[in-house]
């Protein structure tokens, strides 16, 4: 039996909610595959432990996440409790950094069943690779306070290692798709920092010939996303860019609340984690209208990463059969509660089983 430890930590909101419900869809994935198991440890690591005591984790939060197959997290962020910057940087930051997860993976297509705000989407499928380390995310800048001219300075850090190795992810990635890479930049601007991207995109295509390129200024990209995403196969982009692109990409799958992601640690020396592009939407909370999908479909990337990919497929098909019956949450138009989509989820992939 092949058994996978995975630390959970649901964190705030809607993490507490739609967590739990993927963790079931796992276990129902285990028992229908007969062969492996998953163990999961979970961690109460939130804005509510801050208020508790006075850290998002305990100083040796690393230390205990560091043996784990995995990381499945829903979401950090309660500003009503914690302002945003401390608790996104003691927590779902930090572990991204230490544990090198310099690449984020976020996928976007379209699922049967589901109604895209576009007119016409047509069959896009989509991969955004966001750097996850540096790029505008740095922290070197500050902010000078003075009574009449305060000052906030960001400074974007691009090296080389970083940007060639998030490019060459891409084109990895590419090579197993339909081997185009789009390069999200912005140097007809003024920023330092694009122009080299850019070189760096022209040195390591040159190592993959067979792959077809093409450069793309980010504002006019965010709109090709909603005009022509079909046309799209893999895009790279630094940190901001992604994010934001990302938002876009969940939007126009038809809500934010299906969207996955997969921090990927690449040397292997520190666990991955596995985190919807989503946030922990205080607005719905408790209230049961929590799209689980998103948590869902991450789980199906960790499955991937496992190297369980057929698994993966597996459970990507059920959810999509449980679109196409109409079972989903209110953000998508639909009229069913968290648990019943995950319940409908469960009974497709045991229904798929005695076929
Ligand atoms: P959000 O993603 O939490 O919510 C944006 C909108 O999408 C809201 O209207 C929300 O109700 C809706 N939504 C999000 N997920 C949904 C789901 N699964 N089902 C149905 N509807 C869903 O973004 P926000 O409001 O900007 O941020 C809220 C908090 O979450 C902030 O503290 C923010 O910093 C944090 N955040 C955390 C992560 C993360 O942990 N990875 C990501 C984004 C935002
Ligand atoms: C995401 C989120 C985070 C990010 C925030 C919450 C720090 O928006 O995972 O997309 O910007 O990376
Ligand atoms: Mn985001």
């Amino acid at each position: 039996m092949k058994q996978f430890d995975i630390a959970s930590i649901p964190g705030d909101g809607i993490g507490i909610e739609v967590v739990p419900q993927a963790e079931r869809v796992l276990r129902a994935v285990a028992d229908v595959h007969g062969g492996l198991a998953f163990q999961f440890q979970s961690f109460p690591w939130s804005c509510q432990y801050y208020i508790e005591h006075g850290v998002m984790m305990p100083d040796n939060g690393l230390e205990q996440l560091k043996p784990f197959d995995a990381i499945f997290l829903g979401a950090v962020g309660d500003p009503n409790l914690v302002p945003d910057h401390i608790s996104l940087w003691g927590l779902l930051i930090q572990i991204r950094r230490e544990f090198e997860q310099v690449i984020n993976m976020r996928p976007a297509k379209r699922l049967d069943g589901i109604q895209s705000p576009l007119q016409n989407p047509k069959d896009f499928d989509l991969v955004v690779i966001r750097e996850n380390s540096e790029g505008e995310y740095s922290t070197v800048g500050g902010r000078i306070h003075s009574k009449e001219d305060e000052v906030a300075i960001q400074n974007a850090v691009f090296t080389r290692k970083g940007t060639e190795r998030v490019m060459r992810y891409a084109f990895e990635v590419a090579a197993k798709r339909k081997r185009f890479v789009t390069s999200a930049t912005k140097s007809n601007g003024i920023v330092h920092s694009m122009p080299f991207w850019d070189q760096v995109f022209k040195e390591v295509s040159a190592d993959y010939p067979a792959i077809r390129t093409e450069s793309q200024h980010i504002d006019a990209l965010a709109a090709f996303f909603v005009t022509r995403p079909a046309d799209f196969d893999v895009i790279v982009a630094s940190n901001l860019f992604g994010d934001i692109l990302t938002d876009i990409g969940a939007a126009i799958m038809g809500s934010i609340g299906i969207a996955p992601a997969a921090n990927i640690n690449v040397n292997g020396n520190y666990p991955s984690m596995f985190e919807p592009v989503h946030g922990s939407a205080p607005d719905i909370v408790g209230k049961g209208l929590a799209n689980p999908i998103g948590q869902i479909w991450t789980a199906k990337m960790m499955l991937d990463h496992f190297g369980e990919e057929e698994l993966g497929t597996f459970l990507l098909d059920a959810i999509e059969r449980v679109t196409r019956k109409g079972t989903i949450t209110k953000d998508l138009g639909g009229i069913h509660s968290t648990e019943e989509v995950t319940d409908a989820i469960i009974s497709e992939l045991h229904t798929a089983r005695s076929v």
